[in-house]
């Protein structure tokens, strides 16, 4: 049975949860559901996401079943229970005991009509998804046993696709290497697009034999493009959720009804978190290097969500995110977010999705999710909560570099990523305006070289074209693959594409070429070109070419070149403040909270994937995007777990990112691609709000000496700080307790103000997790308009029971001031250990 299962009647449906379906029941797929047809001639149906107000199991705490055991943590129990690889009791019975409940509460409110359930969740959500007209939506929503009715809502993948911006090409962290056999025995679940099943950065074969989990509780679906065998212990689990999408354009011929990953998308985030080690990265038969998963051993756990072409939509991707964290992940990675702060409660942090990832931390799973393609501008995040690890997209500098070498010997710079022209020898130069021919399509920029047939082949054949990279390939239809072709077509010995003054500036986003090719994204190195081609070929007055002078040589632009610039947050990478809700009111909360590299990003891809139309029909692809960045820091998670399996998520993610550079190798400040006038973004120093704690550094992050604990309960009290105790009952069923304190209480690696009035305290409290004790002194960077004071500001922490201390900062507004600053506090440790933590105030007031 599939999770998107669709029942026609209340009554008929067959129980099922995430739980009982993984390891108990048998098949059970109801006929794929064509039953919601019948209703669509009546008034307009949408999915809405309904919450009930008992506990989800994760939540759950022993007490309504009068079960023994209250532990503090159901989730605890739940997980050693499922040590033994069974399902525990309790949680079936609680579980019967929701299920039950969920179907007294639709019975009640529909009677005994149809009423279409698109999903039942249980695990981080009490609900169920069903199809229903507005007016019942509202109805139900006054029910008194639900707390909370969601319209669905699309999200989206977070790769960038347009050449919008300039930046040099960027880095494949992962031909760095994370250390290969870390991760072994982590799960990693990924929602997105599914998985390329056959890829080589996924196969079994010629690895040491990944044997069974025992932890790991999930199942693959079997279907088209996903046969039985797919799942190969590198691939543990794959699912497919797609009941939300049926009612918004999902088409099983397009979008295949499997784990199947028609898009590209979700393949290369896999593989980013934990691709085999070493696989080599051959496209257009030229071989850029080899590619590694972060976490080259770590088991995928796969939950496609995502579809080629529309997206995904809330009710899918939470049923993944509830199946995933049912079957045991360790780390869930997110490449995927809304559009716009979801609407429907009075915060960001309590929409249907972060209440759901507080359950998938409460059950011990840490959650990294994209930031956002939405840079550069402010309050762009779309990921909102302090649960999360939010990711910010890094440039790093490796560029790919060629030269074309002249007649006259001289030599003018440009972009590579193709191969050299065949041997020594210099060829003949040809524009494409003077190799056109008369019965061309006048639709066509005869400078774009889109199509042969413009061009006479006799006169272009053997020489190297020079085409024109305008607007058109940026906004319009002119694309890289058609230059291609029309350069092979005309056995062109090579192209040299010079670019348009319009987009000039670089609007290029490198790619792999399967011609020789080198491209001038510089007005002033094109015009180089272009001035020694018009000097050297002669012509009649007619414009008729008498000979061609004009000769070059293209370089081997295959090879990488590291050029020691600072690395920078992406132009695209959504930038904070952190929004709490729908207007866009800030939050006293650090988003983004680290940056990992994300522009121009080797990874595997699937040959049918539609993502990037450079790349169709590749085994690899090279993309942007924080949904590229995401994946990175799953797989650092998954070692940094697999290295301490007793941290928590909020261990897991201060270790990430009070340990992340803000500098790079030498002492440079690392930069902020912001927009500009003119077509180079202007770099300016990276704030907080670009890059949260700064950019991961792996080797600092496995050894971090403190951490910033928090747990579920402080997230709890950081939600009662905000909104009404009624409003946080409803979304976690956990009462607030005591006096609602401040949201900078909460115990997390930054400090952040929306609106500092006078002077404010904030308490910290670091974890020694250094096998012996260390002294610490902590030393702190003022910003212009306010100052911060720690007490104490040395201190001795040590291990055991003395393993804690508690710092109360000090931050004081010295200057009234709406613009944002930023400070930052640095934790010295004697043995060499240093943590860092950045301060943001957006307004300050001095009373
Ligand atoms: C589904 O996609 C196929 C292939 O593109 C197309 O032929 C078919 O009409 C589509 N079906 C629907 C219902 O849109």
């Amino acid at each position: 049975m599939r999770a998107s299962e669709v029942a026609r009647g209340w009554r008929m449906q067959t129980v099922w949860t995430v739980l009982v379906v993984a390891l108990w029941l048998p098949s059970l797929i109801t006929s794929e559901a064509k039953s919601y047809e019948a209703t669509e001639a009546g008034p307009k149906k949408d999915v809405y996401m309904v919450v009930f107000d008992q506990m989800p199991i994760v939540t759950y705490n022993g007490k309504i079943l009068g079960l023994r055991g209250t532990s503090k943590y159901f989730s605890e129990r739940w997980r050693k229970a499922h040590k033994r690889a069974h399902i525990s009791d309790l949680v079936k019975k609680y579980n019967a005991y929701l299920v039950k409940h969920q179907d007294q509460i639709l019975t009640e409110f529909f009677g005994y009509e149809d009423c279409e359930k698109v999903y039942r969740y249980t695990h981080l959500v009490n609900g169920v998804a069903l199809f229903l007209t507005a007016d019942e939506a509202e109805r139900l929503a006054k029910h008194p046993r639900v707390v909370r009715v969601q319209k669905s809502y699309k999200v989206f993948k977070s790769t960038v696709h347009t050449p919008e911006y300039l930046g040099l090409p960027k880095g494949v962290w992962s031909q760095c290497g994370g250390p290969t056999g870390a991760g072994e025995g982590m799960i990693i679940g990924i929602v997105d697009t599914g998985i390329d099943p056959t890829h080589p950065s996924f196969t079994a074969r010629g690895q040491k034999p990944y044997g069974p989990l025992r932890k790991f509780r999930g199942r693959c679906d079997v279907g088209p493009g996903f046969p039985r065998g797919s799942c190969n212990g590198k691939i543990i689990g794959a699912r497919f959720f797609n009941a939300a999408a049926k009612k918004g354009g999902f088409n099983a011929s397009l979008h295949f009804a499997s784990p199947l990953d028609g898009d590209g998308h979700g393949t290369h985030t896999a593989s980013t978190a934990a691709g085999n080690h070493g696989v080599p990265v051959i496209v257009n038969g030229a071989n850029y290097g080899s590619a590694s998963g972060v976490a080259p051993r770590a088991r995928l756990a796969v939950y496609k969500a995502l579809f080629r072409f529309i997206g995904g939509f809330i009710p899918d991707v939470i049923a993944a995110c509830d199946q995933a964290v049912a079957d045991g992940v360790d780390i869930l990675s997110l490449s995927l977010g809304p559009n716009s702060p979801p609407g429907g409660s009075s915060s960001t942090f309590l929409n249907v999705l972060d209440i759901a990832l507080l359950n998938a931390v409460k059950a011990n799973v840490l959650v990294v999710q994209a930031a956002g393609n939405g840079g550069p501008y402010a309050k762009t995040v779309t990921s909102f909560s302090p649960w999360v690890l939010s990711v910010a997209a890094g440039v790093d500098d490796r560029t790919f570099r060629n030269t074309i070498t002249l007649g006259n010997r001289q030599i003018i710079k440009g972009t590579g990523l193709a191969p050299a022209t065949r041997g020594a020898g210099l060829y003949p130069l040809i524009l494409a305006q003077d190799a056109v021919q008369g019965s061309g399509d006048p639709s066509l920029s005869p400078s774009d070289c889109q199509s042969p047939k413009l061009y006479n082949k006799l006169l272009v054949r053997g020489k190297i074209l020079i085409c024109t990279y305008s607007f058109d390939y940026v906004y319009g239809g002119s694309t890289m693959q058609q230059l291609v072709k029309t350069v092979q077509s005309l056995e062109a010995a090579g192209v040299a594409l010079v670019v348009d003054s319009d987009v000039s500036g670089g609007k290029y986003e490198p790619i792999p070429l399967a011609v020789p090719a080198i491209v001038f994204p510089t007005s002033a190195d094109s015009n180089t070109l272009l001035a020694y081609y018009n000097r050297y070929t002669k012509k009649d007055r007619s414009g008729k070419i008498l000979t061609f002078g004009a000769t070059a040589k293209i370089g081997n632009g295959l090879t990488v070149t590291y050029t020691r610039s600072v690395q920078q947050v992406a132009l695209f990478s959504s930038r904070g403040p952190n929004v709490k809700d729908f207007n866009f009111n800030e939050a006293d909360i650090l988003k983004p909270n680290v940056m990992a590299p994300g522009y121009l990003i080797w990874g595997a891809w699937t040959p049918i994937g539609t993502d990037n139309p450079a790349f169709t029909g590749q085994r690899f692809a090279m993309i942007s995007g924080t949904s590229m960045a995401t994946p990175h820091v799953a797989g650092l998670a998954a070692m940094l777990k697999w290295k301490y399996p007793k941290w928590s998520p909020a261990a897991l993610a201060s270790a990430m990112t009070t340990t992340a550079d803000v500098e790079d190798r030498f002492k440079r400040p690392l930069l902020a691609q912001n927009p500009s006038p003119d077509a180079y973004p202007l770099l300016e120093k990276a704030t907080p709000f670009d890059m949260g704690g700064g950019a991961l550094n792996i080797n600092a992050a496995m050894n971090p000496g403190l951490i910033f604990e928090a747990g579920y309960l402080n997230y709890v009290r950081f939600l009662c700080s905000m909104s009404t105790p009624r409003e946080v009952l409803g979304a976690t069923k956990t009462a607030c307790a005591g006096v609602a304190g401040k949201p900078t209480d909460l115990n997390i690696p930054s400090i952040t103000f929306a609106n500092l009035v006078g002077t404010a305290h904030v308490p910290r409290t670091v974890t020694n997790v250094a096998p012996i004790a260390e002294k610490y002194t902590i030393s702190i960077t003022n910003a212009p308009d306010f100052v911060i004071t720690a007490n104490p500001a040395v201190f001795t922490i040590g291990v055991g029971v003395r393993n804690k201390q508690t710092i109360l900062f000090t931050v004081r507004a010295t200057k009234a001031s709406q613009a944002s600053s930023f400070a930052r506090i640095t934790f010295t440790g004697s043995l060499g250990h240093v943590i860092r933590v950045p301060v943001s105030v957006v307004n300050k007031r001095l009373r």
